[in-house]
């Protein structure tokens, strides 16, 4: 499948080199704001096509999945541009800077009846069964709890950093330690407690985030943009511990009895670098006709801004034009 992809930034080029390994993604095109860009990234990751404007790309008829890689402030207009001229879309996450967007960008692809799908590469991935598998078997009891954090120093970059970019920790890494925690407990979510650390330029640098389940079980969730963490994911249960190596690429999922023995660990299957398994399923989706990507539905995707939402409003952060 010809694949098109907006912006020739940082997570392009990281995924390129994944296209140009996977049978079923043909590195297509590339579009830039700037001609030269699109040249240049096509000569160096093997792209046919450059193109200096998205529209043109887009408009161009020959892209058949749209991969969106700017930043999240952009991301509705430019799912709104592909949705209107008919084309594919895997966006990257933050799918949009808040729920309004996410749910006008899905009633737009419904309405056109287009495929949109969020990349959010973690929902995707081989070690999301290997982790239901492993709390699924009971080897923990019980879950009580659940712990993940994923933090890079980051905050130096434009895109990370600048309100009117949609930038901070939230939307950059904190959703990545909720997904994790979505797909470990689920929706059954009682009230939300949280802190956090603004930086100067007033988006959020770190952040804790407190889950209370209905049924008692408790999440305690950390992200930010200022320092590098474990990345570890961990659920604790009566009988035990499930630890996730890396909840950002997850690497292994071990189980520990009460006495940190090692019970169980299960490796995740060799992987080109993650990124394939979003593509792949969207791939597959596209050429079957649907809408949407089973294992990161839309419905879900606006469920998860709308937590977003809810978890910032009480920092006072308000992104530009919200
Ligand atoms: N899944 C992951 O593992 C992962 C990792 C990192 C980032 N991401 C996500 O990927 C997206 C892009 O992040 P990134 O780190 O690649 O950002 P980046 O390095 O800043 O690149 C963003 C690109 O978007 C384009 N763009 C369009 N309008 C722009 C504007 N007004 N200002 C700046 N750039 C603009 C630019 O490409 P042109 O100049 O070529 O038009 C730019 O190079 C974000 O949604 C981020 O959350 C995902």
């Amino acid at each position: 499948m010809k694949i098109g992809i907006i912006g020739t930034g940082s997570i392009a080029r990281t995924v390129a080199p994944t296209l140009a390994a996977m049978e079923r993604a043909d590195t297509f095109a590339v579009a830039s704001r700037t001609k030269e860009k699109a040249e240049d990234f096509c000569r160096e990751f093997g792209f046919r096509q450059a193109y200096g404007s998205y529209e043109e790309m887009l408009d161009s008829g020959e892209v058949e999945l749209a991969y969106i890689a700017s930043p999240h402030s952009h991301h509705l207009e430019h799912m709104l541009m592909c949705i209107e001229r008919g084309v594919p879309v895997l966006c990257e996450k933050a799918f949009t800077i808040n729920s309004p967007q996410a749910k006008k960008a899905v009633k737009a692809a419904r309405d056109r009846g287009v495929f949109v799908a969020e990349a959010i590469w973690t929902r995707y991935m081989p070690s999301r069964s290997l982790v239901d598998s492993m709390l699924g078997s009971g080897v923990i009891g019980q879950p009580r709890a659940l712990s993940a954090n994923l933090c890079y120093p980051v905050s130096h970059r434009e895109r990370v950093r600048e309100p009117a970019l949609a930038g901070g920790a939230l939307l950059d890494v904190g959703i990545y330690g909720l997904n994790f925690m979505l797909m470990c407990f689920g929706w059954d979510i009682d009230r939300i407690e949280s802190s956090v650390q603004m930086l100067p330029t007033g988006v959020d640098g770190m952040e804790n985030i407190t889950v209370y389940y209905s049924d008692g079980r408790l999440a305690q969730i950390t992200g930010g943009i200022t320092c590098r963490s474990d990345r570890r994911g961990v659920i604790w249960g009566e009988e035990g511990y499930i630890t996730v190596d890396n909840i950002n690429n997850p690497s292994a999922v071990s189980a520990w009895d009460t006495d940190d023995r090692l019970i169980r660990r299960a490796e995740v299957p060799v992987q080109i670098s993650g990124y394939e398994y979003e593509f792949d399923e969207c791939v597959k989706a596209v050429e079957e006709g649907k809408t949407q990507c089973a294992s990161m539905p839309l419905a879900e995707t606006v469920r998860v801004m709308e937590l977003m939402d809810s978890i910032r409003a009480p920092w006072g952060l308000v992104y530009p034009g919200e």
